[in-house]
């Protein structure tokens, strides 16, 4: 089958947050099933440039009142065309953020179809995702299928919350939708832009790509591991990122935090936290960074403050940054993921790839993925996996203490079984094996109707 993802995030060129991951990702998978998958993607001026091989021009062509060149090259080892206009609109030195993202996405995805209908490429499957590859849905039924074009239209929610306008247009246009996982699913079913349209909504729980992340093939940790050497490989990573942040080095209950800092991401649950692990006599490192300003400031300032008052146990690193994210994900015992909703998650996910425990609000894909290992035995073996991590309701810091404390406990008080724990979870399935099948289900079963 020939799918043509059309996106404006893709790991590792232009990641902003999990959508990125999962462009790149899915494609990979589906390609190993033998599919031939290509993205169509922005030429942005902020891409990593380095990482995609062999880009070259190969033509331009006119539209939108504009010359746009086609570049092609290779990213993971996936083709993907990059467009660039020459009226500059992608030289603006990020992804989002410039007021008139709309405008510029709506141009892109109308761009791509046209790219495609000139370059005779007749995919089976378009599939777009959020908001702001949504127009492709109803540009393709509204101009291109009157063009010959035969394409299925497959569109992916990642997120709900942002774009409702032309969600809601897309949900309407796409011939199939998903969103990233079951809960999440039914959790907004009963949205106005969702309710009509549940016949055809489905809940797809996202994957981690195993090559990308793999402790046993990671350029960024000092050990390489797997379930069979995990407790002399977190050990080392430990070490490892106490020293690069200057942490005190030493046997301390460790938790991590990787995440947009965004109301999404449950930021007082997360400040609680922290004050919570270092109480517990913990160690805490985050890594994170706020797109508002205004928390920002309020982590900046949370920062100072601790990196005065526990200088060797807690850092609060506000930025993005990839590799640091690999040391955390592998030298935490912990991995904390409080958010108010979650459509899927990824480093809980991750966390688990690497050995380390998940602590998570039960909400969308976090409920869908994290079995905690007091409460959660029988829902587990309905899922068929074992419990794998802690977990806790509600949105206040009760719940959170709940989770986090029995984590912390565990930690302290019966670590063999913990290390038991960090071998079980390593060895959970959360790759898209699973996932990527049911998407080409989905992908078939579009193709009947
Ligand atoms: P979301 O897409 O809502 O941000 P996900 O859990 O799906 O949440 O995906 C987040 C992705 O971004 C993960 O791969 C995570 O490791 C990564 N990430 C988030 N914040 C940072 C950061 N500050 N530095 C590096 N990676 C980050
Ligand atoms: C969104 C969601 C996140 C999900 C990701 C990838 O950014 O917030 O939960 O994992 O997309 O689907």
């Amino acid at each position: 089958m020939h799918i043509v993802h059309i996106a404006v995030e893709m790991a590792p060129i232009a990641k902003v947050g999990g959508l990125g991951d999962v462009v790149t990702s899915l494609s990979r998978a589906v390609r190993d099933l033998g599919h031939n998958v290509e993205i169509i993607f922005p030429k942005y001026d902020c891409i990593n440039f380095n990482l995609v091989q062999d880009l070259q021009c190969q033509k331009s062509f006119a539209w939108g009142g504009t010359e746009i060149k086609v570049w092609f090259g290779k990213v993971e080892g996936l083709p993907v065309y990059f467009l660039e206009p020459q009226n500059g609109m992608f030289w603006v030195g990020c992804v989002y953020g410039r007021g008139n993202d709309g405008e510029r996405f709506g141009f892109f995805c109308h761009a791509a179809l046209e790219f495609l209908l000139q370059s005779g490429s007749r995919p089976d499957i378009l599939h777009c995702h959020d908001w702001s590859s949504a127009p492709v849905a109803w540009l393709f039924k509204e101009h291109y299928m009157h063009y010959g074009l035969s394409s299925k239209v497959i569109f992916t929610i990642h997120n709900l919350e942002f774009g409702i306008h032309q969600i809601s247009k897309a949900m309407s246009s796409a011939d199939k939708a998903t969103t990233v996982s079951y809960t999440y699913s039914k959790e907004v079913s009963g949205n106005p832009a969702i309710a009509p349209h549940l016949h055809k909504f489905h809940g797809i729980v996202n994957g981690i790509d195993l090559d990308i992340w793999d402790p046993y093939n990671d350029d960024f940790i000092p050990v390489p591991y797997t379930s069979e050497n995990v407790e002399e490989g977190k050990k080392a990573a430990k070490t490892a990122l106490q020293q690069k942040l200057g942490l005190r080095v030493g046997d301390y209950p460790l938790v991590g935090i990787i995440t947009r800092l965004t109301v999404q991401k449950g930021i007082h649950l997360i400040k609680h936290a922290i004050h919570q692990t270092l109480e517990r006599n913990g160690q805490v490192v985050l890594l994170g960074s706020a797109p508002d300003p205004r928390i920002q400031n309020e982590f900046v300032n949370l920062a100072n403050q601790l990196h005065s008052s526990h200088a060797d146990r807690a850092r609060l690193v506000l930025t993005y940054d990839e590799p640091l994210s690999h040391l955390i994900y592998a030298g935490a015992d912990f991995i904390l993921v409080p958010s108010i909703f979650e459509p899927c998650g990824l480093t809980q996910l991750t966390a688990m790839r690497y050995g380390s425990i998940p602590v998570v609000r039960k909400t969308g894909g976090l409920y869908d993925t994290v079995f905690d290992v007091d409460i959660d035995k029988e829902r587990a073996e309905a899922a068929g996996v074992e419990p794998n991590g802690f977990n806790f309701d509600g949105v206040n810091e009760a719940g959170v203490d709940y989770a986090l404390n029995r984590a912390i406990s565990a930690w302290y008080d019966a670590r063999d079984w913990l290390n038991s724990l960090c071998k079980t979870v390593m060895e959970q399935d959360w790759s898209w094996n699973r996932p990527a099948l049911d998407y080409m289900e989905l992908y078939h079963s579009a193709r009947k109707n």
